[in-house]
């Protein structure tokens, strides 16, 4: 990089902007980290990212050239950017998971993309000077394998999670998974070790690595299904950030390297705590073994009964303690403001009530979190799932509102059960169970919830919304 608007000490302007966007980028992604702050976080980063933009097209120079083609640039910039706001204006809170995974699989698709333009130059100049065993051409060739992946692969988590991709479960296919992954890394060593007189030589395996990095990303997400694709979705996005990374190492471009590092740490850890959160190790994640759906081994002994609205009414008005416990359906009705408004009308009456928060409730991290924040409810009254669990035996009533997969019990008592392991919320064990709900409709992972036919449990069927309005209107008139 040559950049020709010098500070003193020899710093660019370059230099400068980019220090300060990545200062951005680190305020942003620390204020995301809670819901009163997120909002500004997104948009300090964007600014962030916008200084990178307007700094890179103003001051890049190579070879004493500015940088060429900027009516094109700016053509992409102006059709990327509002095409971005429309569909960010229009998309449902419900759909949010499904525009991340696309947006993530773009940042893929672009680090791949620059892997394939930069190959040929990149590799006609080292030839000349020191051969291709060098860390650009890694760069280059790490960049191609992991934005490929991670396009394809959030491609199909995008079709997935719209519901039009079915998951294809085939035992065998961890295998073709690792070969496949082996095949990829020796195509890294064959290129990289290859003594070559011109790059045109070896331009060719790049687009067969590209296909076969397009093939290990489809088969990598296929088999993945039921309550799983959490993990899968942040792993993917750890991949998109260390692709755009391996960008910043080759172009020698701070605010690119900044933000692939974060994106990929962040991604990472979202990753491993998702991991904690369903109980599965990485490497089965990572090889694509870990599957979802099929069927409960253990029938249901009980049977359904119904509460009626002024019963539930009476229940939770003359209770201590009750705990509600939000999932997808509640999202899905957009039923948190009046959702809110029955904890504040119990709360008058002298009840005591908090939320229950399991990490993977609705369709993305956080999402109950963001739900809840949206309609003002204080974030004290959250409790993480695992710490409300002991105290549920003392609790009166459980709530649950559209959640179903969080509250299974067959995570703890069905080995056989694809969510066998996964931490839920022990709504079982309070004395009183109220489920609302449409119908018997399964969750996420399509599977029969034992918890409906307890006991203890009572369904109050509808949706979420219209359920809570007419449910605060009787205890209103209590
Ligand atoms: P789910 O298990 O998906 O259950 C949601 C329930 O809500 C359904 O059984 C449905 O039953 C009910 N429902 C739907 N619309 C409703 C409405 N308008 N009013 C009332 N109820 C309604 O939800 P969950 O318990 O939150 O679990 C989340 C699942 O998604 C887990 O399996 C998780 O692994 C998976 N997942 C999570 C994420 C992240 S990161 N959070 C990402 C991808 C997948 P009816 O049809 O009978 O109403």
């Amino acid at each position: 990089m040559d950049n020709m608007s010098q500070f003193p000490y020899g710093i660019s302007v370059m230099e400068i902007t980019y220090v300060v966007a990545s200062v951005l980028f680190i305020l942003g992604l620390k204020m995301l980290s809670h819901p009163l702050t997120a909002r500004r976080g997104n948009i300090l980063a964007a600014f962030g990212m916008g200084f990178a933009i307007i700094a890179t097209i103003l001051f890049h120079k190579k070879d004493g050239e500015p940088i060429g083609n900027i009516p094109w640039i700016l053509a992409a910039i102006i059709i990327g950017t509002v095409i971005g706001w429309i569909i960010a204006k229009k998309v449902k809170m419900t759909a949010m998971p499904q525009l991340v995974s696309f947006f993530n699989g773009m940042g893929g698709a672009a680090a791949a993309l620059i892997s394939m333009m930069e190959f040929p130059h990149v590799s006609s100049d080292l030839i000349a000077r020191q051969g291709m065993a060098n860390g650009q051409v890694l760069a280059i060739l790490l960049g191609l394998m992991i934005g490929t992946i991670s396009w394809a692969g959030s491609m199909i988590a995008f079709g997935k999670l719209d519901g039009w991709i079915g998951d294809l479960r085939i035992r065998s296919l961890k295998y073709v998974n690792i070969a496949i992954l082996i095949l990829l890394i020796g195509f890294i060593v064959f290129i990289m070790t290859r003594d070559v007189e011109a790059a045109s030589e070896l331009t060719h395996w790049i687009y067969i690595m590209f296909a076969v990095a397009v093939i290990y990303g489809v088969l990598f997400v296929m088999p993945i299904g039921g309550a799983d694709m959490p993990v899968v979705i942040s792993l993917l996005n750890s991949f998109t950030g260390v692709a755009a990374a391996m960008g910043g190492f080759l172009y020698n471009n701070q605010a690119m390297l900044t933000g692939g590092i974060l994106v990929g740490s962040a991604g990472s850890i979202l990753t491993v705590l998702m991991c904690k959160a369903m109980n599965r190790s990485l490497l089965n994640v990572i090889v694509g073994v870990f599957g979802g759906g099929g069927q409960s081994g253990l029938e249901a002994t009980g049977s359904i009964k119904e509460i009626t609205l002024s019963d539930a009414a009476v229940l939770l008005s003359y209770s201590k303690k009750v705990v509600i416990v939000p999932g997808y359906g509640l999202a899905v009705a957009q039923a948190q403001h009046i959702c809110h408004e029955l904890d504040k009308i119990l709360d008058e009456k002298g009840v005591e009530v908090r939320y229950a928060i399991h990490p993977v409730a609705g369709r993305m991290p956080g999402h109950m979190n963001v739900l809840l924040a949206e309609a003002d409810v204080p974030y004290e009254q959250l409790i993480e799932s695992d710490e409300i669990n002991p105290d549920l035996p003392n609790t009166d009533v459980v709530v649950v509102i559209g959640a179903n997969d969080v509250v299974n019990p067959a995570a703890e008592d069905d080995p056989s059960s694809p969510i066998y392991g996964m931490p839920i919320v022990k709504a079982r064990n309070a004395r009183n169970i109220i489920v609302m709900k449409r119908g018997m409709g399964k969750g996420y992972a399509a599977i029969e919830n034992l918890l409906f036919f307890d006991n203890k449990t009572r369904m109050l069927f509808g949706d979420a919304k219209s359920s809570l309005q007419n449910l605060v209107n009787e205890v209103k008139s209590l």
